[in-house]
């Protein structure tokens, strides 16, 4: 795929390929991991702007940013509520981030029937409002959205003029439908007229698991990047693939991210999530399904960390 920097209003990537928001995976630890494989910017998991305002403390691990990270810190919210939104973005919290993308995707019920997430492809005027009252902030905004709600209710088009009218600095175009949640083909041409219509950089994200497929998204839609999700669940080594950048022993970065997600998140939860992501590396290998059920019997980090030690990624 072709590199280049991104301008995302004066902030400069190094690539164009970039970590999605993944809500229960894109911690600070596997953010890290990310960005040394190549990653030109990656986010936090979505960030709800109420709960931020009324519970800083329950999204305090969701914002943690490792003192050694070099990347663009950047931090995804959703909201409804523009008041909200505005004090989130202006918050001690979200202080450290430059970059603030909005969530305008989000197909869960439970989002989208509170007016947020996809909600908003249906309701332009407030998402106006949302970008403006979190551009009052001062930070770089990007908004991340949907090409609609349904095939019937496309929007890309007129979606992407709104956020750039609204001062969006960057725009990142999941090429579904909300009711298509995470299956099915990816629209290229919606895309493609996203890319036309607006003059921020605009990054196209979709079905990207492999070099292939990040390069025909790149040339179908003409976007300057791509956003790669589920690729990097399975594959963080996916960033140096497309990237170039050097790639480390994969067995030896994975014990480094147990190691990582232990001393920063505890040893309960680096058990559980630890389980989890190895399972997801394995995946396609040939002898996977008995791996996992392994690796599911582990009940300690100790055990855990000795099955990495004897696994191949
Ligand atoms: C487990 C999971 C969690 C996700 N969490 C978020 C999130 O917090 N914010 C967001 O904008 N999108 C989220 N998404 C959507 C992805 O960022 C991405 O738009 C979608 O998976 C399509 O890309 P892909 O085909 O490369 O997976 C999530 C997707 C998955 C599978």
């Amino acid at each position: 795929m072709q590199l280049k920097q991104i301008d995302i209003g004066g902030l400069k990537t190094p690539n164009n390929v970039f970590l999605a928001p993944l809500a229960g995976y894109t911690n600070a630890v596997f953010r890290g991991m990310c960005y040394s494989l190549g990653a030109g910017l990656t986010f936090t998991e979505m960030v709800s702007a109420k709960g931020l305002c009324y519970d800083s403390a329950k999204t305090r691990d969701l914002l943690y940013i490792t003192p050694s990270y070099g990347g663009i810190k950047a931090v995804q919210l959703f909201g409804g509520d523009p008041e909200f939104m505005a004090r989130a973005a202006r918050s001690e919290e979200i202080a450290p981030f430059e970059l603030i993308d909005i969530n305008m995707g989000c197909p869960v019920p439970k989002i989208y029937n509170n007016g947020e997430g996809s909600a908003l492809l249906a309701d332009m005027p407030r998402a106006a409002e949302l970008i403006k009252a979190c551009k009052s902030s001062g930070k770089r905004i990007s908004v991340k959205f949907r090409i609609g709600l349904s095939a019937e209710r496309i929007v890309a088009e007129d979606f992407a003029k709104m956020c750039e009218d609204s001062g969006a600095d960057m725009l990142t175009v999941h090429g579904r439908t909300r009711d298509k949640i995470y299956a099915g083909e990816v629209n290229y041409a919606e895309i493609e007229r996203v890319k036309r219509a607006v003059r921020i950089p605009v990054i196209a994200n979709g079905g990207v698991f492999c070099g292939a497929d990040a390069d025909i998204l790149m040339e179908r839609t003409g976007a300057d990047g791509v956003m790669v999700a589920r690729g990097a669940m399975y594959s963080p080594w996916i960033f140096a693939d497309l990237t170039g950048a050097p790639l480390p022993d994969r067995r030896a970065l994975v014990l480094k991210q147990l190691d990582d997600t232990l001393s920063l998140f505890g040893g309960r939860f680096a058990l559980v999530f630890m389980r989890k992501m190895a399972a997801f590396y394995i995946k396609g290998q040939r002898n996977s399904s008995a791996l996992r059920e392994q690796l599911f019997m582990c009940d300690s980090v100790e055990k855990l960390r000795e099955m990495i030690a004897s696994t191949e990624f």
